[in-house]
């Protein structure tokens, strides 16, 4: 397994360029199960999870390519079983069973389990589907699900559940008759993935919005597609030059998708300039605590809260993170702790003191967002911090040592 080497306190400088969304990428890979004919997708990110979805979509029977972030996608004989083997090495695999059903009126997925950060429950998902005419049954940790054919329902979410408003966009997208979502996840992720659908002939609107209407037309055809820059990447990048007190310049930065971010971090006294789609970062001398809730977009968004958090650590004063996506998403809070961060945790919110400085030590990587949070630490250490287990890192940063590197950070990768 790899390790990252960070010697810290170096200020950065430069331009750092963001890669295409992890999260908007996966569904729509998944969704190029439904279409006839050849599907090009534009600003792929080279990612283990994108890797693992490109796998998948073989087993299900597209052909695929994969070169210079651009993917080309043909449906051949699409199969209906997605192995646990898989499914357990990324619980987005779950997001198959839409287009399965609604293609082929079958789907046998393996139950996803859980994962570091929470349980990770599909029920909402298999909810709604039994809404538009499925039944499921758990049978050895599959969950297998049959439809004659998938009909049109009115949908309404207890939660916004990004995943489960995705599987029913696409199920919906050739399901017989109208479907109503309501209570829909507001990403823009999931808009990504109805622009998407939309580009290959399906009828959805309202997305980004907690009411999106789709009217189910009876096939799809291929089409060229660029996945948007990926908003967390982004947001991660601002938060690496707040730490190191540093200037960058973060290209293709999705700015508008990161409002609740910026506000928070210019609450907590950082600059934030948006200039065309560049975003300038700075950090003016002191940072102030903020108090901090996770939500739904476009509230504060979970996968953004243990960068947030490390920015805290160094901050004059106090603040409160509440975590309200996930019930375990605090993972990173200890191996912050072991470089020197003064953080409690009380049920599922943390208080942060901030202290004069951090400083270096070996850490360990629980899940990707907690080692994106170790990485920005490791820059503002003093001395050298080393990041185990990084393969949850390469689940979602492309590259990020490399453009890290790239704009003076001291950052390496070693075989552990
Ligand atoms: C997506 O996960 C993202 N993953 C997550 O990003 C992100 O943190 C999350 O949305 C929230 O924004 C991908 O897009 C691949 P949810 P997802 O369904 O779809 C509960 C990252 O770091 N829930 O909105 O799983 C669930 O337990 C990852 O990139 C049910 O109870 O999120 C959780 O507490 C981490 N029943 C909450 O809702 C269900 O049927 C949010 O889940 C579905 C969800």
């Amino acid at each position: 397994m790899d390790k990252l080497i960070i010697e810290g306190g170096v200020p950065l400088h430069g331009e750092i360029r963001v890669s295409g969304a992890k999260n908007a990428a996966l569904p729509i890979l998944l969704a190029c199960i439904l279409p006839e004919g050849p599907i090009n997708l534009s600003r792929v990110p080279r990612l283990r999870d994108i890797h693992t979805t490109l796998k998948l979509l073989n087993i299900l029977g597209c052909e695929t390519t994969f070169e210079d972030n651009k993917v080309k996608s043909v449906a051949g004989d699409i199969q209906t079983e997605a192995p646990y083997d898989l499914v357990k090495t990324m619980r987005a695999s779950v997001l198959c069973l839409g287009p399965l059903l609604a293609l082929k009126g079958e789907a046998k997925v393996a139950l996803p389990g859980g994962c570091a950060i929470g349980a990770r429950p599909v029920d909402l998902h298999l909810r709604a589907f039994e809404k538009m005419g499925a039944t499921f049954d758990l049978d050895s940790g599959y969950i297998h699900g049959k439809c004659k054919k998938l009909k049109g329902a009115e949908i309404h979410f207890d939660f916004p559940t990004v995943g489960g408003t995705e599987n029913v966009l696409m199920a919906a997208a050739i399901a017989d008759g109208d479907t109503v979502i309501e209570n829909a996840a507001r990403e823009p992720e999931v808009e990504d993935l109805a622009n998407f659908l939309n580009a290959c002939g399906a009828k959805i609107s309202g997305q980004g919005t907690s009411i999106i209407k789709i009217e189910g037309v009876t096939s799809l055809k291929g089409c060229n597609y660029t996945v948007m820059p990926d908003r967390i990447e982004a947001g991660t990048y601002l938060v690496a030059a707040a730490m190191t007190d540093s200037e960058l310049e973060i290209l293709d930065c999705p700015f508008q998708e990161l409002d609740a971010v910026v506000y928070k971090l210019r609450e907590m006294g950082v600059w934030v300039h948006e200039d065309n789609d560049r975003v300038i970062v700075r950090r003016h001398g002191q940072l102030k605590g903020v108090d901090i809730t996770t939500q739904p977009f476009p509230g504060f968004p979970t996968d953004m809260q243990a960068q947030l958090m490390t920015l805290m650590c160094i901050a004059n004063g106090a603040g409160t993170i509440e975590e309200k996506i996930f019930e375990n998403r605090f993972m990173h809070v200890q191996e912050l702790v072991r470089l020197g961060a003064n953080i409690k945790l009380k049920g599922r919110t943390a208080m942060i003191r901030g202290v004069e400085k951090l400083t270096g030590a070996p850490v360990m990587a629980s899940d990707l967002r907690a080692s994106a949070s170790l990485v920005v630490a490791g820059l503002a250490a003093e001395g050298r911090t080393e990041i185990q287990r990084i393969y949850h890192l390469d689940r979602g940063y492309e590259q990020l040592e490399k453009k890290l590197s790239a704009v003076g950070a001291r950052i390496w990768r070693e075989k552990e």
